[in-house]
């Protein structure tokens, strides 16, 4: 797994493997489905909530295109159980614009130029805004650190970590 990501809730009891009911909280809104309790966070936000900003890279815990935040923490959906959230507060990349302004982390990629193909890019966004929040942004070290887990095959690395910088300098890191 990448190293800066939080372990994802735990899931108890015995389940599956049928279908489930399974109420999930995704960007303030609620959505009751079923799923087998094999899925994952980011095939039950893509395949079953249309929620298709999350991208899938690797889909086994290497590129980081699939973080998203479980109760405002970083995670990996990919390798995050979905029912493991029943009870948690999912939040994507299509949950963090507010009445229709983009978030500062989103402006200041579209304005550092900070990604070519687009891939990563919600990845990179989701991790950078909590990067600033868990306050591992202090030093570009600590940028290059602390977003490790997010790989850009683009390597738009400099433009990314500009963008970071300049949202930390803002002190509008949201
Ligand atoms: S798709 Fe989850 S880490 Fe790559
Ligand atoms: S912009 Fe293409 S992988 Fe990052």
């Amino acid at each position: 797994m990448a190293i800066n990501q939080s372990t994802a809730p735990a899931v108890t009891g015995v389940r599956g493997p049928e279908r489930e009911p399974v109420t999930l909280d995704v960007n303030g809104s609620t959505f009751p489905i079923e799923l087998e309790p094999r899925v994952s966070l980011l095939d039950a936000l893509r395949e079953h909530l249309d929620l298709t900003g999350t991208k899938k890279g690797c889909d086994q815990g290497t590129c980081g295109a699939c973080t998203v935040w479980v109760d405002g923490r970083r995670v990996l959906s990919c390798l995050t159980l979905a029912m493991s959230c029943e009870g948690h507060q999912v939040s994507t990349i299509e949950g963090i614009a507010q009445d229709g302004e983009l978030h500062p982390m989103q402006q200041a990629f579209v304005d550092h130029d900070a990604f070519q193909c687009g891939y990563c890019t919600p990845g990179q966004i989701m991790s950078a805004i909590a990067l600033l929040r868990e306050g591992n942004a202090t030093t570009d070290a600590d940028i290059a650190e602390h977003m490790s887990g997010n790989i850009c095959r683009c390597q738009a690395y400099p433009n990314i970590h500009a963008a970071i910088r300049e949202v930390r300098d803002a002190d509008d890191g949201g």
